[in-house]
């Protein structure tokens, strides 16, 4: 699946699918916005937006230019900039079912012998009409690129069936699947941590890691999309795709370089080594009424307002099934409504084989690699250090950290947001950061197996309460 060199060059047009939506106002115009003030992409690129709403380029410009105002950060607001950005904006409404839309919208884009980047993020029910319009209107043309963002399907069945209907229009170099986990500064840095340093290799095996914890914790609830989110659930929404993808970061073999082929080659390899979970590795929860930040939020059930099994919190035990990770339990932790926002991956490595201290009181602690990916990004190491003294009554060991703050080392450097990077990516054609298909569908394998668990066992999640402190606990 080499990428042939004719899809590395810059598109001369981008068009946003869903350009008045939530996802659209919150980080694809803002992503562009800050591209274009850095001069990332091409003063010439056309940026073209449709959705269903009946606007007009102004309309549009003057709704893009309130969501800059809402959503970018303080520090890259330009007033002067932001206006001349959204001047360049151009819009045309289009109904997905009316293929005679698409030859209009087309008409409108006109000739796109430079290249086109498409960005899809659609409802489920209009991802194949879309697909089919594209083609009837000439708009998928090799030098057309499509992006893909989720939901691309529920289980392996349906997400084979969008696959399938994409392949008839699109080569998979031109298809772009985005998991924007995979955008993340920090989530990179997990590749530079391991495969830049000879420190971490020779000991990232199942000798000498005990087990391996992967958590992204969320405060957040269901932030207005209760619809698509009882129909997914914590389990669909966050483990099958950004959980699965750190994992596989962390696990996979070193490829052979940083290319697109090398690396998703070996992130496949470990989705198809996870082992089927058991009965008795995993929990689920829901979140019930509590308190974030001072202030009281719902329950999710009260939020919802109907009743739901669906979960809200979910802990797996994994395990990867090849040489490296023999025995070693992998714990993926996710959930809404908990008592603070944090992602990290931690390995948790062994003790010494033998504690030369034991005998003069000195406990060790084994040694511990977190890597924070936000809201702070660091890399912390606990090492054991002696305590300062004479050790009279014995020797004391103390766990210290040696801290790496990438938000200080890096302080004078622009903190790009996810979507920034994945559009120039995507601009540029280069799949690194993308999901390739086999990944994807081994991800929902591994899910699926889990699910046909939970409904055999008429899983429930169970209620979880909030204490005053703020900690997420099950309650009985
Ligand atoms: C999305 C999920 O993919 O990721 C959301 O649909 C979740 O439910 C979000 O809140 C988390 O992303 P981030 O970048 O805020 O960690």
């Amino acid at each position: 699946m080499n990428q042939p060199s004719a899809h590395r060059h810059h598109s001369g047009a981008i068009l946003l699918f869903g350009a008045t939506g939530d996802l659209a106002r919150r980080m694809l115009l803002p992503s562009l916005y800050a591209l274009s003030l850095d001069g990332l992409i091409s003063p010439d690129l056309r940026i073209f937006g449709t959705a269903r709403r009946d606007l007009d380029d102004a309309g549009f410009q003057a709704m893009a230019l309130e969501a800059l105002e809402e959503f970018l950060p303080e520090s890259r607001r330009n007033t002067e900039a932001m206006r001349a950005f959204v001047a360049r904006l151009r819009y045309h409404p289009l109904d997905a079912s009316q293929v005679a839309d698409f030859h209009l919208l087309a008409e409108r884009i006109g000739p796109i012998d430079d290249g086109l980047s498409i960005f899809l993020s659609t409802a489920p029910s209009l991802f194949e009409p879309t697909i089919r319009g594209l083609s009837a209107a000439g708009l998928t043309a090799p030098n057309v690129r499509i992006g893909l963002e989720k939901p691309l399907g529920t289980d392996l069945g349906s997400s084979r069936q969008i696959n399938d209907a994409v392949a008839e229009a699109f080569s998979e170099a031109q298809t772009f699947r985005i998991d924007h986990y995979l955008g993340k500064e920090t989530v990179q840095n997990l590749m530079a941590l391991r495969f830049a340093n000879v420190l971490f290799e020779p000991l990232w095996k199942a000798q000498t890691i005990e087990h391996v914890q992967i958590t992204i914790s969320e405060t957040v609830g269901l932030e207005g999309r209760a619809d698509f989110y009882d129909g997914a659930g914590a389990l669909r929404d966050m483990v099958q795709n950004h959980m699965l993808q750190l994992l596989a970061l962390t696990a996979m073999e070193p490829p052979a370089e940083f290319d697109a082929t090398a690396i998703r080659d070996e992130k496949v390899k470990v989705l198809r080594s996870l082992r089927p979970v058991g009965e008795h590795e995993w929990v689920i929860g829901q979140y019930g009424e509590g308190a974030v930040g001072g202030q009281p939020v719902k329950g999710y059930l009260d939020e919802l307002g109907k009743p739901s099994r669906t979960e809200t919190f979910v802990a797996i035990k994994a395990h990867i099934d090849n040489w490296r990770w023999r025995g070693v339990p992998f714990y993926l932790r996710t959930g809404k409504r908990l008592g603070e926002r944090r992602s990290e991956i931690v390995i948790q490595f062994k003790e010494v084989p033998h504690n030369i201290f034991a005998a003069r009181g000195g406990q060790a602690v084994a040694n511990r690699l977190v890597i924070r990916l936000q809201p702070e990004e660091y890399v912390r190491l606990l090492v054991m250090a002696k305590e300062p003294g004479i050790d009279g009554a014995g020797i004391v060991l103390r766990e210290v950290p040696l801290d790496l703050s990438l938000t200080n080392a890096f302080s004078g450097t622009v903190r790009r947001i996810a979507y920034e990077r994945l559009l120039l990516d995507l601009i540029e054609g280069d799949q690194t950061l993308f999901v390739r298909r086999d990944e994807v569908e081994a991800q929902w394998q591994w899910i699926d197996a889990i699910r046909a668990q939970w409904d055999r066992a008429q899983a429930a999640p169970s209620p979880m309460a909030r204490e005053p402190g703020g900690r997420a606990r099950r309650s009985r």
